[in-house]
């Protein structure tokens, strides 16, 4: 099977501080990956890799077969961590869908590119959506037109940074059931960030945990043992857990 990612022996310094240090890794077409490790890991600077955002300090990044810097912009859908756009910015929902389609922000829209917004939405169950000012949506609803927008050329692949971020429980149930059906239907690869280890157990087919180095990467009862969570985190239980002996020791 073709490899949707591979990194060879890739390395990423901002000025003195290593953020990646020799990550190789080879991510199979196809593949749901779940991407967990502590704040500062590098989880988003190996997405910026591969959407091209970034190069390499060291070593290589090939994107379906291609440099990364090669690959056409409409194969990847990408949900940022943090986004550029200012929520006063007076503009509809579906306009920020179809800025998806476009390298500048799309004043008006064509026919074509409304129902290709629309579609998309539709896709996040999001329709309603469509007409309302980004200024009146809420945190889990503007998220939702985001992964619309990432849907919206039909990407081979989707990579989405922390994208449950301000969604509610059931919206984040649907999140994963859309990326699920989405991927089924068009064979597209998803890589994810998230924090929500039992999400990455559950939905995932591949878990990388990663912390400046892979420290696991595989199936998820495999990625996500005890010792890959140790060696990635310092500890396995959850932090409420956690508080108890901590105080205790302190005591
Ligand atoms: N442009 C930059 N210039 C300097 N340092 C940076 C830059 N971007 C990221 N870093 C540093 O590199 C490290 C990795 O950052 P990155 O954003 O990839 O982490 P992350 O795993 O996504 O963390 P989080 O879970 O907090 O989002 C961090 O220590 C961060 O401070
Ligand atoms: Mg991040």
């Amino acid at each position: 099977m073709e490899a949707a990612v591979e990194f060879e022996n890739v390395s990423v310094r901002y000025g003195s501080y290593t953020a990646l240090d020799g990550v190789s890794l080879r991510i199979p077409e196809g593949a749901f990956v779940a991407i967990i490790g502590p704040n500062g890991a590098g989880k988003s600077t190996l997405l910026k890799l591969i959407l091209g955002l970034l190069r390499p300090s060291e070593g290589e990044v090939r994107v379906f077969g291609r440099p990364a810097l090669k690959v056409p912009a409409e194969w990847l859908g990408y949900v940022a961590q943090f986004k550029t756009l200012d929520r006063s910015f007076p503009a509809l929902a579906l306009e920020l869908v179809a800025s998806g389609l476009r390298r500048r922000w799309p004043f008006r829209l064509s026919a074509r590119e409304r129902e290709a917004a629309l579609a998309a939405l539709r896709r996040v169950r999001g329709e309603e959506l469509a007409d309302r000012r980004l200024s009146r949506l809420s945190g889990g609803e503007l998220q939702r037109v985001y992964l619309a927008r990432a849907f919206v050329r039909r990407p081979r692949m989707l990579l989405l940074d922390e994208p449950a971020t301000g969604m509610d429980v059931l919206g984040e149930a649907d999140m994963y059931r859309m990326l699920e059906q989405y991927q089924r239907e068009h064979r597209a690869t998803v890589l994810m960030i998230t924090h929500d280890w039992e999400a990455a157990r559950y939905h995932a087919t591949h878990v990388l945990v990663l912390n400046r180095r892979v420290i696991g990467f595989g199936p998820p009862e495999r990625a996500l043992s005890d010792e890959c969570l140790r060696r990635a985190f310092g500890h396995v239980g959850h932090p409420h857990e956690l508080s108890f002996s901590v105080e205790r020791r302190d005591a």
